[in-house]
């Protein structure tokens, strides 16, 4: 049997290291308390791991007011300002783990809002990359997720609008709505801040999937990024398999294949890709 492991599986660079970030913090600070803000990537095993060394998650803003002593981690998707700024007013140490891709974002929201200009985020407005993309800006965000929020758009005034997308849109959806709203005759600005490890791994799983007999889709459940990676990966292959780990995976499903695809989400620690990988190989 041949196994075929997507290059692009597994931690793409902003969440690979934040990850890292945590696991340093750890063996750096001795007994301070270490603490992320939100979990920091959506993977059980991980966060378990973490959590036996001693970093807990805090979950909202009123956590973060009662926490007095220690070293706040921020995520690879960001925070907003005010979250950002209130980590140091409490005296707590910051550590900040935003991707340089999403902290390339608050900056040109934060000189754009300022300069007076409308901003217009493509995303997501539930995705706490969006949320902290808001928080950056000085001035009125609209967020616009779908044909309709775009043509529902409008200004009062003849404001200039700065256009940008949350990192991990689809780009032809992002160029249809930004086709919208130039139509509304606006003098906008438009930055295309997508970041293409995400279409990258869509790009090849679709590839592989063609070309295999079975394909395994690796990651937690309740990442967005490994369930369209498996929707699409389903779509070119119908032997496609979500596993969350090993555990998860029967062998007799894979007994008549010849070529096994395997990738796997943002969020999906290598360990568990090689472990996978390592153990369709000595079955077959
Ligand atoms: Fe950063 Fe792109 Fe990953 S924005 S967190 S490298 S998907």
């Amino acid at each position: 049997m041949e196994v075929i492991r997507a290059k692009t599986a597994g931690f793409c660079f902003g969440v690979k290291r934040a990850v890292e970030t945590v696991y340093e913090e750890v063996q750096k600070q001795g007994n301070i308390p270490i603490y992320t803000y939100g979990p920091i990537i959506h993977n059980d095993e991980v966060v378990k791991d973490l959590a036996a060394k001693g970093v807990r998650v805090i979950k909202d803003e009123a956590e973060l007011e009662t926490i007095k002593e220690g070293v706040v981690i921020i995520r690879s998707h960001g925070v907003s300002k005010r979250i950002s700024d209130k980590i140091e007013e409490q005296g707590l140490i910051r550590v900040d783990a935003t991707c340089p891709f999403v902290k390339k974002i608050h900056n040109i929201v934060e000189k754009e809002s300022k300069a007076g200009k409308h901003i217009v985020i493509i995303g997501n407005d539930a995705h706490p990359e969006v949320e902290g993309i808001k928080g950056w800006s000085e001035s009125e965000v609209t967020v616009i997720q779908s044909a309709e929020d775009a043509q529902d758009f409008s200004l009062e005034e003849e404001k200039e609008i700065c256009i940008v997308s949350q990192t991990t849109f689809n780009y032809n959806k992002f160029k249809d709505l930004v086709e919208i709203i130039q139509k509304k005759r606006y003098y906008i600005s438009v930055l295309n801040t997508i970041c293409s490890a995400t279409k990258e791994r869509q790009t090849e799983a679709r590839a592989i999937a063609e070309a295999a007999d079975a394909m395994i889709v690796i990651g937690d459940k309740r990442s967005s990024n490994t369930q369209k990676l498996f929707e699409i990966c389903r779509s070119a292959c119908d032997n496609t398999y979500y596993i969350q780990t090993l555990d998860d995976l029967d062998m007799n499903q894979l007994r008549s294949v010849e070529t096994v695809g395997i990738t796997a989400g943002a969020s999906t620690p290598n360990n568990i890709i090689e472990e996978v990988q390592n153990n369709v190989r000595i079955n077959f």
